[in-house]
């Protein structure tokens, strides 16, 4: 970490600045974040939204009459604004899409060739009666015809929703149900470690037992002529309608870009909504803000499309800077441990985005992998998912930013749409482990039980105190699409995101993870309601209590406690059942990695499980005080069983 013959002072150690020529040249300068924080909030969001082309100018930045929208009277298109603008501006030769596949092949799309297919698509989609509003899910692997769909349906006005393809088929059934959505887009198959997954099979059982007809498109992958079923062949459909235009649907910023589904603290996922103008103006900021984009770069951000991070950062943020992003379709460490360095090598990638999980991984397997590599073209790095640790951090930092790359540690979630904490990297010092503070336009607190500021140096749960562009439709009015986590104290409008936090001296946040049965699993959200809810419904199990135990590498990892009914043995045969049940409600990433049986779980007196002492017994941490349960003695039986 030491650069030079001098030592670190204390003070440096803990605090970082960004390189002086990274700071000339960033798109957000100290005088810039001051400029705004002192203009205020509405400055802040009108800038943003003036990131965008918008077919009807907004009449306001917000409105709170009644429900919240934001940039009400403006209509815009996103994949307008994320294609054809940059074409119109001169720039159509220039790389929109860079997709890596699993087995070593490489496609680029420049802007005019992404234009060009998402017309034809956004065509053939009308042509099989998609119309404005109707929504189209899409179960796909990494391959450059999700992000074209996706822009596709944005053309048209019919929201996606992106089902990640790890999960099952009766998790697909579930989200096609809760969206009532009869089109799907899917592929026949992908690669995972060399292996061939067959996609469609899972497409086919999902829509067996939905109730609506669903009409299928699939893209060819595998190409193995395994796919059967009714169904319209993408390839087909695109050379159909080769050369067709599609004039984009103009509409209200507060019109449903997409739904996504994510995991909510009941047995059920919750069903996310997001604006087109609030949304796609939030992700363009951020982008611009927040990972120095602009359209000369090439950004990668690592995390699949079919979670949030890959819908901002990896689809519309990007490409509505009129940027270059990197697709990568396969597995960090196949057919070897260097493959992401090597991508960013050809590429020349400027912006690398991860989780925190990939990069306690790449530290396992070694510095030697990132060393064999030319990553000079990497300016700033990029953190997500999790809080990072210091070690991470300035592993990070030295092996693959060569010691001088600044990092911007962003805390975001499902429902904020876009980043909100951060630092912004050509104006803010950096302190691992934290952060940051609230970006421009955003105001955060970490408040107590009744909502009240705590001291710094306190911790409590972390609240967003005023609405923020990129907020969940559901966010704004209570109704529609998901859960409503708002609550209004003494007046002051506050969204409970469920985190706890500390805010130290300097106003700089520290992430301490979720504060309800939300567990992080290598960065992935998963509910403890809804894999309990999988595995009570197998034959002979009574009851199930999921908590999340700390695993350093993962996070958290999943861990079961089964009770199964009388007269049933807790053995191997039953583990497995548990398991193959999660893998099938929702899908491999769900499945338990240690179940452990017991005649019953510790209860209150009313019945209540206390997931504490698990957690506790899960961690093997001192348990305190268990004479409030009704069952003490179930506690010392489960600790002992975890002995063996
Ligand atoms: C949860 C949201 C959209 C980001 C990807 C996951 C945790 C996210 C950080 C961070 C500490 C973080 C929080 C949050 N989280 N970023 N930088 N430091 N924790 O989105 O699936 O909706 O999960 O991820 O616990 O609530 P998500």
């Amino acid at each position: 970490m030491v650069h030079g013959s001098r030592k670190e002072t204390p003070r440096e150690r803990r605090w970082k600045t960004p390189p002086p020529p990274f700071v000339s040249g960033a798109n957000v300068t100290t005088a810039d974040r001051n400029a705004l924080r002192d203009a205020g909030w509405p400055t802040c969001w009108s800038g943003a939204a003036e990131l965008l082309d918008w077919c009807r100018p907004f009449d306001a930045v917000l409105d709170t009459d009644g429900t919240t929208r934001w940039f009400p009277g403006g209509r815009l298109n996103a994949s307008y604004n994320c294609i054809d603008r940059h074409v119109e501006g001169g720039r159509g030769d220039e790389a929109a899409i860079i997709w890596e596949g699993k087995l070593g092949e490489t496609r680029a799309y420049t802007y005019r060739q992404l234009e060009d297919e998402v017309n034809a698509f956004a065509a053939a989609l009308r042509d099989l009666g998609v119309g404005e509003d109707d929504v189209v899910t899409l179960y796909m692997p990494m391959v450059p015809e999700l992000p074209i769909a996706m822009l596709a349906c944005a053309r048209i006005g019919a929201p996606h929703s992106v089902v990640f393809a790890g999960f099952s088929a009766d998790a697909l059934a579930t989200r096609l149900t809760g969206a009532n959505s009869e089109y799907l887009v899917t592929c026949d198959g992908y690669y995972r470690r060399g292996t061939a997954l067959h996609l469609k099979s899972m497409a086919d059982n999902a829509c067996l037992s939905v109730e609506q007809d669903v009409e299928q498109i699939v893209v060819n992958r595998l190409d193995d002529g395994r796919s059967t079923g009714d169904h319209h062949s993408y390839a087909d459909l695109v050379s159909d309608h080769d050369g067709a235009e599609i004039d984009p649907v103009e509409r209200d910023s507060d019109d449903l870009l997409f739904l996504i589904y994510t995991s909510g603290t009941t047995g059920e996922p919750t069903l996310v909504g997001h604006t087109t103008g609030g949304y796609l103006a939030h992700v363009a900021w951020t982008s611009y803000a927040v990972f120095d984009l602009g359209p000369d770069d090439t950004h990668w951000c690592s995390a699949d499309v079919g979670w949030i991070t890959g819908h901002s950062y990896a689809v519309y943020g990007p490409l509505a800077l009129g940027a270059a992003t990197v697709l990568y379709e396969g597995t960090p460490d196949h057919p070897e441990k260097n493959r992401l360095w090597e991508v960013i090598e050809r590429n020349e990638v400027d912006v690398f985005y991860t989780a925190p999980t990939s990069i306690r991984a790449f530290m396992k397997w070694g510095s030697e992998y990132p060393e064999q590599h030319d990553l000079s073209s990497l300016r700033l790095l990029g953190t997500v998912g999790e809080p990072i640790d210091e070690t991470a951090w300035r592993w990070y930092r030295e092996h693959v930013g060569g010691g001088e790359c600044p990092i911007v540690d962003t805390w975001w979630q499902t429902e904020t749409g876009g980043v909100v904490l951060s630092t912004l990297p050509g104006a803010d010092r950096m302190r691992p482990g934290a952060v940051g503070r609230e970006l421009p336009g955003i105001d955060a607190a970490v408040v107590n039980e009744v909502g009240e500021e705590v001291a710094p140096g306190e911790s409590g749960r972390l609240v967003l105190t005023r609405p923020w562009p990129g907020m969940a439709r559901s966010l704004c009015d209570g109704s529609g699409w998901g859960a409503r986590r708002t609550s209004t104290v003494r007046n002051q409008w506050q969204y409970d995101t469920g985190d706890n936090a500390v805010r130290d001296v300097d106003g700089y946040l520290h992430l301490l993870g979720r504060a309800d049965d939300v567990l992080n699993v290598s960065g992935r959200r998963l509910s403890t309601a809804e894999i309990e809810s999988a595995i009570v419904g197998v034959e002979g199990v009574a009851e199930a209590a999921v908590v999340g135990g700390t695993d350093t590498m993962k996070g958290s990892k999943v861990h079961a406690f089964v009770s199964p009914e009388s007269n049933v043995a807790g053995d191997e045969a039953l583990r497995t059942r548990v398991r193959s049940a999660v893998e099938s409600a929702i899908g491999s990433i769900a499945a338990p990695d240690s179940v452990t049986f017991t005649p019953s779980l510790p209860k209150t007196r009313s019945g209540k499980v206390v997931r504490r002492y698990l957690k506790a017994i899960a961690n093997g941490e001192t348990l305190g005080d268990t004479s409030a349960l009704r069952n003490p003695e179930v506690v010392g039986e489960l600790e002992s069983l975890l002995d063996e």
